[in-house]
């Protein structure tokens, strides 16, 4: 079985701390992920909730981590799986209480098995925060009967926004999980610029790109990857990834392989054939001036909304300048005439989770609070724009591509520390690569 990174649990210790001052009297139930089902007894591949393994590292499903303010000596609980032989002959080995005891830091160790006679003592009368999931395990319903039944008051309080607040900065370890992730998925990308032109169907790029991250370590991809050709790459979120590709066209890919949980968020476009398109040329040429516009901005004045703001200004200069935009800059701007051709924001905070800390940032964008960029955070920044196939408002020429270039971006100090540098993006570097 992997052991954690000493570095890591250490790490976990101190977050599990700063959690327990902000708990008060409440005391906190937070489940790990559990197995979800595919089809009959077959489950989707196993993944750790990612604010759990934030707090504990623990790989298992179906475990509990309890943060208890007020106990003297068991502040920090583990419910996990009991071992059990049968069970590990065919699903693979277990921590069980002896193991989590040993080599993950907790106070306590208890079996999930025993929920009903261990559990109700330490719930009895107390404040609860019970952290669930909206979809319950039937392990989960369990404790969630267990605690309505003998807690003072279950709340709800928003105890993942926290969480996410304090993984927004990325301590050194997470650093280096986030750097790894990122080597491995920019020579994936740059394998597949070079072999664009072999292969002629989208799904053989896709298997190629899991098929190096797995060859180094990295089977785990962060999100299904993107794979789109020619006026797929128009559509934000295209995974269908079957399409057979033709000379003369341009493939974007969006896709990050993970490291310890920590993901890369790469985009990459490139010709199928060798040389980008007059037009492809045109259009990637200012996708990729706009990114460097925007992460030359990059500062702990300004807030990723404020980037945004001037990523859009500066696409709709550049949609206007290039006459895809007809109106005046001031009328697009005003009208919004860009946004139909860069729909999206211009980043999001990468970390355990490809957008991360959903439940800060979308507390933040619901309170239209801003906050600034701080040193140790990790960003993407990947302006985009798409032109759809039939729109009859620009000249032939632009139509159905669809061009973003996304980088990951550590926050320092003073100025940023560029994860992605690995991974080829200007022109000429790109048709080296792809030549044929
Ligand atoms: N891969 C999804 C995104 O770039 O946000
Ligand atoms: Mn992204
Ligand atoms: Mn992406």
């Amino acid at each position: 079985m992997n052991l954690p990174d000493p570095k890591q649990l250490e790490a976990c210790a101190e977050r599990r701390h700063k959690i327990l001052e902000a708990l008060g009297e409440d005391l906190l139930v937070l489940p790990s992920s559990y197995l979800k089902q595919k089809n009959s007894d077959v489950h989707f591949l196993f993944r750790q909730d990612s604010d759990f393994h934030y707090l504990c590292a623990f790989p298992e499903p179906d475990s509990l981590l309890i943060l208890d303010p007020l106990s003297k000596n068991q502040k920090v609980t583990l419910v996990v799986p009991p071992q059990d032989p049968l069970k590990e002959l065919w699903d693979g080995p277990r921590f069980g209480c002896e193991g989590a005891l040993e080599h993950f830091q907790v106070d306590q160790a208890l079996p999930s098995n025993k929920i009903h006679s261990a559990l109700p003592n330490i719930f009895k009368n107390r404040s609860v925060i019970f952290a669930r999931f909206d979809h319950l395990s039937p392990m989960l319903s369990e404790v969630e009967e267990i605690i309505k039944q003998e807690a003072d008051t279950v709340s709800t309080r928003r105890i993942r926004p926290f969480i996410h607040d304090m993984r927004l900065i990325k301590d050194s370890y997470e650093l280096e999980c986030l750097r790894e992730a990122n080597r491995v998925a920019s020579a994936g990308h740059t394998e597949l610029m070079k072999k664009a032109a072999i292969y002629k169907n989208e799904s053989q790029l896709d298997a190629e790109f899991r098929y190096f991250c797995a060859m180094q370590g990295q089977a785990d991809m962060a999100y299904p990857a993107i794979v789109a050709s020619g006026a797929n790459a128009t559509c934000l979120h295209y995974i269908v990834n079957n399409r057979a590709y033709q000379d003369n066209e341009l493939i974007l890919v969006d896709a990050g392989s993970s490291h310890n949980l920590y993901a890369a968020d790469i985009t990459r476009v490139f010709p199928s054939s060798g040389k980008f398109t007059a037009a492809g040329k045109e259009l990637y040429q200012a996708t990729l001036d706009i990114q460097k516009k925007v992460l030359s901005k990059i500062s702990t004045k300004l807030s990723l909304m404020d980037l945004n703001e001037y990523a859009l200004q500066e696409s709709c200069k550049k949609l206007c300048e290039m006459g895809i935009i007809t109106d005046s800059f001031e009328d697009a701007m005003q009208k919004g005439t860009h946004r139909k051709y860069c729909p999206h924001g211009i980043g999001h905070h990468l970390g355990l989770d490809v957008h991360d800390c959903s439940h800060s940032t979308q507390n933040y964008r619901n309170s239209k609070q801003k906050f600034n960029l701080q040193p140790g955070m990790v960003i993407t920044i990947e302006p985009g724009i798409y032109i759809p196939k039939d729109d009859p408002d620009v000249d032939a020429k632009w139509r159905g591509i669809g061009i973003r270039i996304e980088d990951n971006i550590h926050i320092l100090e003073k100025g940023y520390e560029n994860l992605t540098l690995a991974c080829p993006k200007e022109i000429d570097e790109i048709e080296l690569l792809a030549k044929v």
